[in-house]
């Protein structure tokens, strides 16, 4: 895996909880690179999902990295019991309650906590431009292109404007995108220098995970490979 490889990211959150292990070796043994971990305190997002323990045992069972998205009012004070957790990346909300005004302790305060990659993510209706004092400090930018909360919700092609306008502001990590990522919408988003590309119940609907995975990545690939390199 090279840094400009397209990661494919199955988004547990549309699994079968009855039996997360078998989801995860499912989707493992079809090709994804990473697992999107979806994280609601049901108060920065109107639901509620999964928190440490779950997430431990998740990693208990996965061979490939976590994606930890924390939709959370304190992405600070949980950040530790998520690295503990096993989280690979990370990935606070610049609109949490907690980090608002001090986005650059934040990630001082992840990195801190054993983080081994930092994200930072944005609601739809969040400029690119409030990361500017943290983009050369975040591993990762993950532009949310739904409202979070939810799995199943329609893309927000206005969003993706945001990706260039990252790479115009000096950012050189990983972009990431998550929310309504299909066969439909994942062309544009790679065209815009998405790298990341979180899908729920694109995948865990399909009946054949690995012919979508790989069908994903190969427009993903073609789509980014047109790209200017940043
Ligand atoms: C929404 C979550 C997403 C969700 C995506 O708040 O952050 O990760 O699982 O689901 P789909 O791919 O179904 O839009
Ligand atoms: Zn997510």
């Amino acid at each position: 895996m090279t840094s400009s490889d397209v990661l494919i990211l199955p988004s547990l959150l549309a699994c079968d909880f009855t039996r997360i292990a078998e989801e995860v070796e499912r989707v493992e043994a079809a090709g994804a690179d990473a697992l999107h971990v979806d994280v609601m305190d049901g108060h920065f997002v109107p639901n509620l999902s999964i928190g440490p323990p779950v997430v431990s045992c998740v990693h208990k069972v996965a061979k490939v990295p976590l994606d930890v998205h924390l939709m959370i009012d304190e992405p600070v004070r949980y950040a530790k019991d998520y690295v503990k957790a096993g989280a690979h990346w990370l990935t606070f909300h610049a609109e949490a309650p907690e980090v608002l005004g001090d986005l650059p302790g934040a990630v001082a305060a992840l990195r801190a906590a054993g983080a081994p990659q930092v994200g930072v993510s944005i609601k739809p209706g969040t400029a690119p431009e409030v990361l500017a004092p943290i983009l050369a400090d975040v591993d990762l930018v993950l532009v949310m292109s739904v409202e979070p909360g939810f799995g199943g919700q329609s893309f927000m092609p206005e969003v993706l404007g945001k990706l260039p306008a990252l790479r115009a502001l000096g950012f050189q990590g990983r972009l990431e995108m998550d929310g309504g990522l299909a066969a439909g919408t994942i062309p544009a988003c790679a065209a815009m220098g998405c790298d990341m590309i979180v899908a729920g119940s694109a995948i865990f609907g399909s009946d054949d995970f690995a012919g979508t995975i790989s069908r994903f990545r190969a427009m993903a690939q073609a789509a980014l490979a047109g790209q200017p390199l940043p």
